[in-house]
């Protein structure tokens, strides 16, 4: 007798299929050899050391223990303080600031402090693969908007305007986008800012974690700088990419208070609160370590000078991305999907890079490359590329 173990699982989670960047990570991680990563979604560097530094100096202080479970007060105080500095915006550290684990937990709270069962969650795509699967698992309907290389990937007001319903209940944006490198400019949310206007009940959770990368002018650009939206947009973003602080597991909400404060009650009964020692560790990123920050913004930005030509050299089409540390070419000329293109790329140039349909059906005929890599490593495969399409041609 075998115990029923499918019938016990939640439809919800089960409907859910496992992210499809695993199976990549999973392949090049079985095969033999050196294999040249592209496909992770991670920086390379280490974490600055003053950062890290912080973090050790609080454990021989003795904060070993729970914090306040929005946060301790100076780390959010930090945080208001970068989001002055970088954004212009203004936000109570004692109401509207909560420290999570990583950017990830805030688009979980979002969906369960929000979502009633049947309500509709519009999601921009492709996009990072954890926005449908965390509106699927708290029991709402995503509504998928598809941006498109033609208009350099940036979300379209009418194309928005034509998903909203009166069951809308918020729209997630992420830009500098995961995967396609995309940016939307002050102009750009301008334009969805007055779509957003006619829709007075719908909350924008606005997904900016890759924010400090922005290879046009550097400065991040929010839907939450237009002070009539400030009332219902909340801001995602963390220390993970633009600080390399992936793995401290620390990221924040920031929105006004009647949002933040359902989404702290789920993280006091769900989490209690964020790693204390990464806490010490933003205090020190979100004050001193802009200059640090701007040093891997510097570097990366040649990478993607670099992968964007290696790119046309292969004959590949690529938008010319501007954020976040990403490529997304068109492969359709190939022949392959995306999934072929991968998995023929990692077996026979053992070269790893993600197919575009995992971060939507539209990303299909398109990979997601990235350049969190060392700059040797993109030169080798870019190389690999070119004579991989070459010998694939017709
Ligand atoms: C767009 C985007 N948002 C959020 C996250 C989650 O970041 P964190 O590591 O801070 O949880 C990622 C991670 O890849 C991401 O790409």
């Amino acid at each position: 007798m075998s115990f029923d173990y499918e019938s016990k699982i939640s439809k919800a989670v089960a409907a859910v299929p496992p992210s499809a960047i695993r199976k990549f990570f999973d392949l090049a991680n079985e095969m033999q050899g050196h294999v040249i990563s592209l496909s992770i979604g991670e920086p390379d560097f280490d974490t600055p050391w003053s950062i890290r530094e912080a973090a050790i100096n609080s454990l021989i202080d003795g904060y070993t223990h729970y914090s306040p479970n929005s946060g301790y007060i100076d780390s959010r105080k930090a945080i208001v303080d970068y989001l002055g500095r970088s954004y212009g915006l203004t936000y109570d550290p004692a109401s509207e600031i909560l420290i999570t684990v990583g950017g990830s937990e805030g688009l979980d709270l979002a969906a369960r402090a929000l979502i009633n069962p049947g309500d509709e969650v519009i999601i921009v795509e492709p996009c990072f693969v954890a926005y449908k699967a965390t509106v699927e698992f708290a029991h709402g309907v995503p509504v998928i908007v598809e941006t498109k290389p033609e208009n350099d990937y940036k979300l379209m007001p009418e194309e928005l305007e034509s998903a909203i319903t009166d069951k809308t209940k918020y729209i997630i944006v992420g830009y500098p986008n995961n995967p396609t490198g995309a940016l939307m400019t002050k102009d750009d949310w301008a334009k969805i800012r007055d779509v957003l206007i006619k829709y007075p009940e719908i909350i924008v959770l606005s997904d900016e974690l890759y924010c400090e990368l922005n290879y046009l002018d550097g400065k991040p650009a929010s839907l939450a700088q237009f002070p009539e939206l400030r009332e219902r947009v909340v801001m995602v973003n963390g220390f993970s990419k633009s600080y390399a602080m992936t793995g401290f597991r620390v990221g924040y909400l920031a929105g006004p208070k009647e949002l933040i404060a359902p989404m702290v009650k789920i993280h006091q009964y769900c989490i209690m609160c964020a790693p204390s020692t990464a806490q010490f560790a933003v205090v020190e990123a979100a004050m001193n370590a802009d200059n640090e920050i701007a040093k891997m913004r510097d570097e990366y930005n040649h990478r993607r000078r670099v992968i964007i030509q290696g790119l046309k050299d292969a004959g590949l089409d690529c938008f010319t991305p501007y954020g976040a540390f990403y490529a997304f070419p068109c492969i359709k000329s190939t022949g392959m999907t995306s999934e072929e293109f991968c998995e023929k790329l990692l077996l026979e140039k053992h070269v790893a890079i993600v197919p575009g349909n995992a971060f939507g059906k539209c990303g299909e005929g398109f990979v997601r490359i990235s350049y969190a890599a060392s700059l040797e490593d993109i030169k080798e495969a870019m190389k690999l590329v070119k004579e991989f399409v070459e010998e694939h041609k017709g």
